[in-house]
């Protein structure tokens, strides 16, 4: 079964998988890890032109490494999920001092980074080293829980992951398989007419597709509200504060936020048309209030801060709802 199912994989591959994506040219380590990174939870189209202008400005593991947290991030601006930008930040500097600037060869070495899990791990180990390693990611569940028709726990899909995982052309097969998830078993309307494995699918062969993977009971997502503060000087500045970390925007710059007005006098508010943001967790509504200072009003005591002009705008890392707010309007 396992030969089969790598085999047709594979034959499928050669005529259809992606095989000139940015970091397969060439395979270094510090391309895959960084691409693995970035595709952890994002698309390949939206992930190439962050991936080259990334690798433009840094080019190996040490100018990474040596650079600040603050241009990591703006480099990153714009992909969401900021903490796997300072883990890629904080993993490069582990690997340049307690590493000498080696990459890890093993899984149990690349596991010990900030940020890479035991799926990153395997395809890394496989893409960067042509050695075994196995992957589990979002695709190759939905590929597996389909082709197994099985709606097991994603601990249980280790084991059939690895036994169908070849000893070898595991560069080609690792790509393959999520290729497969990405472009054929695709998660509304798989293309199974054109699926290499439909004749050992379980589910294809069952037509029970569409019930793996089982739809989640979804709670409706807690919801928050904010005030968040377009505070303008006499200087036609505005002023940001750079979120503390861990949390959502972390190390970002963005418009300082307060649950109440009541510290400010009602008639120097005028209060913006709110919106929305869904994050993985909660959603978040937005209720911008813009406020003419004379003088630097303290909003934090703790985070730092900054006055900017809009035209500066680029040179700071914002997520990207405050920095589509703050383009849409005029001071
Ligand atoms: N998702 C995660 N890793 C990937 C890769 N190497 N190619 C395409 N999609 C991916
Ligand atoms: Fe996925 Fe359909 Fe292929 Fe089965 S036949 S693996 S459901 S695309």
């Amino acid at each position: 079964m396992s030969k089969t199912f790598s085999a047709k994989l594979l034959k499928w591959f050669d005529k259809h998988g992606r095989k000139d994506l940015p970091w397969q040219h060439p395979r270094s380590a510090y391309f895959v890890w960084l691409s693995e990174i970035m595709l952890q939870q994002t698309q390949v189209v939206t992930v190439i032109p962050y991936f080259q202008r990334f690798i433009e400005r840094f080019p190996d593991v040490n100018s990474l490494a040596q650079a600040s947290e603050d241009e990591v991030l703006r480099y990153w601006a714009g992909l969401g999920y900021y903490s796997r930008a300072r883990n890629l930040h904080k993993a490069a500097q582990k690997i340049m001092l307690e590493f000498q600037g080696e990459f890890p060869r093993d899984l149990a070495g690349w596991q010990s980074l900030p940020g890479v899990g035991r799926s990153t791990a395997g395809a890394i180990i496989a893409q960067a080293f042509g050695e075994f390693g196995v992957i589990l990611d979002g695709n190759v569940k939905r590929v597996l829980r389909r082709f197994y028709a099985t709606h097991e726990a994603d601990e249980q899909l280790w084991p059939l992951a690895t036994k169908l995982t070849p000893q070898k052309s595991i560069i080609d097969y690792s790509q393959a398989i999520m290729d497969l998830g990405a472009m054929v078993c695709t998660r509304s309307k798989p293309k199974c007419m054109l699926c290499p494995l439909n004749q050992e699918c379980s589910a294809y062969q069952t037509e029970t597709v569409q019930n793996y993977p089982a739809k989640k009971q979804r709670k409706a997502l807690p919801e928050k509200e904010k005030y968040f503060l377009l505070m303008i000087n006499e200087k036609n500045e505005i002023l940001l504060e750079r979120q503390p970390s861990p949390g959502i925007w972390g190390g970002l710059w963005s418009l300082p936020s307060v649950d109440d007005l009541q510290q400010f006098p009602q008639q120097a508010l005028e209060k913006l048309p709110s919106f929305t943001h869904t994050f993985t967790h909660f959603k978040l509504t937005l209720k911008p209030v813009k406020i003419r200072v004379s003088t630097s009003l303290q909003i934090s005591e703790t985070l730092p801060q900054a006055w900017i002009l809009l035209k500066d705008l680029s040179k700071y890392a914002l997520p990207t709802p405050i920095k589509v707010f703050l383009c849409a309007n005029d001071l």
